[in-house]
């Protein structure tokens, strides 16, 4: 990495009681790349997610955005920081219609109403850029497929500006044709300059779209690779534990 991160962390440790879920590890995040984080169930992904996302605060370890040293008190910090979430669960409100989804705690008003059109026209504009096939945006999210759930979930991420997007398991219960349309987005938003970082089980997606790979295992961070110096295999065993961590390539 030549250019200074957008988000970085160093010796990050998180305990639960006597459980170590994160021990000493180091991330880079850097602006218009994809960083997948892969590993083992309970090897701490979305442990360290919570961290980026100020969720958690590290039992100890340091964080830093632009090269500047930050506390997250809470996700409000993360936000204000440029870092913006597709959380697993989505956190839509299925009774709602999508434009309103898209708007949750940042609803336009027009003389002290809520100025609908707009939102209408916003939502459908940011749904059309991610070329999202959602039918319409007055239907109600607890109508739409998975997939087209994933699409409004990501275009309200992208609706908020931040320059770095986490996305836990974006094609998890995916079909094929949907995946490949998240994936596609993922790609246009890292062509856009964002940072993209995903924690994904799907090591295909990872090696197709990702250009870095970062492998946790038991809490502990083996290390961040550029995707194009591992196969498949190497990746299997870096997160099974059964491959010695590659002499070249060592970044974090
Ligand atoms: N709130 C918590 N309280 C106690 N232990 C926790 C808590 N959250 C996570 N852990 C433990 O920390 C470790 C890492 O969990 P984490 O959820 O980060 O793993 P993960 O890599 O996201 O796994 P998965 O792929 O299954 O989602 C596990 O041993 C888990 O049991
Ligand atoms: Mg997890």
């Amino acid at each position: 990495m030549t250019s200074t991160p957008f988000l970085s962390l160093r010796s990050i440790s998180k305990d639960f009681g006597h459980i170590a879920a994160l021990q000493d590890v180091a991330l880079d995040v850097e602006l218009g790349e994809v960083l997948a984080i892969v590993g083992d169930n309970g090897a701490g992904k979305s442990t360290l997610m919570s961290v980026m996302l100020g969720l958690l605060k590290p039992s100890s370890g340091t964080i830093a955005v632009n090269g500047e040293p930050i506390e997250f008190h809470d996700p409000a910090d993360a936000a204000r920081a440029g870092i913006g979430a597709v959380t697993q669960d989505l956190a839509l409100v299925e009774c709602l219609d999508v434009a309103t989804n898209m708007f949750i705690g940042q609803t336009p008003t027009r003389f002290g109403i809520v100025d609908r059109r707009r939102m209408r026209r916003e939502a459908t504009t940011f749904l059309k850029s991610v070329n999202a096939t959602v039918p319409d945006v007055t239907v109600q999210v607890g109508m739409l497929s998975g997939g087209q759930r994933q699409m409004v979930a990501i275009a309200r991420a992208l609706r908020s500006g931040a320059p770095m997007i986490l996305m836990d398991e974006p094609t998890a219960a995916l079909g094929v044709r949907e995946t490949a349309l998240v994936a596609e987005l993922i790609e246009a938003l890292r062509d856009q300059g964002k940072a993209v970082v995903i924690v994904s089980h799907d090591l295909e997606l990872v090696l197709r779209i990702a250009d870095r790979v970062q492998v946790m295992r038991l809490g502990r961070s083996r290390g961040a690779w550029p995707v194009s110096d591992l196969s498949r295999d190497d990746l299997v065993g870096l997160i099974t534990g059964t491959r010695d961590v590659p002499a070249a390539g060592l970044a974090a």
